[in-house]
């Protein structure tokens, strides 16, 4: 292994060990709150990128529901974008100050800060305005996105979006379900199981 892929990798594994030591599971203002378990999202990317799926030059990543913005934090080192949509002011006004803690254990550590490609949106994921204010001030407009992505949270609906109006083989990742997988129309199922973590699935829109 090259001496850069081994400081990535260190860099990967120490973030994921940063946010999982802070995880959260309640009942918020806009349904269940529950942070996705990065370490096993480390086996997720390592699937995706071996497949080609993650382009650190051309992928566009969305989390629909993004809280502390911790998933685009992991996603940045191995994308061109990463956006996020999080419809609870409070919940994303984490995102800052636990980003700081983190670069400053990273620069401790002389490990590798974030790329910074990384834009979060307080709002709906399920309102156009949002992709709206998006494209504004990103230039990236739903059609460019390549990788969408949610914790469970309205996964239904998130689908039924992504087929009427996402890019014909726009993939869509979904968190939390084993076993019984949800099915969507317009939607394959890729990879049931990403990662062999029993937590994934990935979806792509067929024309
Ligand atoms: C289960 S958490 C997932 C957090 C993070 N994506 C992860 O995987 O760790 C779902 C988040 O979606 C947010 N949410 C719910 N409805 C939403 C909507 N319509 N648009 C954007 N965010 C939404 C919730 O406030 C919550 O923070």
């Amino acid at each position: 292994m090259r001496a850069n892929d081994s400081r990535l990798a260190e860099t990967i594994a120490f973030i994921a060990r940063f946010y999982d030591s802070r995880k959260y599971g309640y009942e918020g203002l806009e349904g269940y709150r529950k942070s996705a378990d990065l370490r096993k999202f480390t086996f997720i990317i390592e699937e995706l990128r071996r497949l080609n799926l993650l382009r650190r030059d051309r992928t566009v990543f969305l989390d629909l529901g993004c809280a502390d913005g911790r998933v685009n934090l992991l996603l940045s080192y191995f994308v061109r974008k990463s956006l996020g949509i999080e419809i609870d002011s409070l919940i994303l006004d984490e995102y800052e100050p636990r980003k700081q803690a983190l670069i400053w254990e990273l620069e401790g550590m002389d490990l590798l800060a974030p790329p910074g490609n990384i834009s979060l949106f307080a709002g709906s994921s399920l309102e156009r305005l949002t992709y709206d204010r998006i494209a504004e001030q990103t230039g990236i407009h739903f059609t460019d996105v390549d990788l969408f992505y949610t914790y469970i949270t309205l996964h239904d609906l998130f689908g039924e979006m992504i087929a009427s109006n996402a890019r014909d083989g726009a993939l869509f990742l979904v968190y939390g379900f084993h076993k019984v997988l949800p099915r969507y129309d317009g939607l394959e199922i890729l990879i049931p199981d990403v990662g062999s973590q029993s937590i994934a699935t990935l979806y792509r829109r067929v024309g």
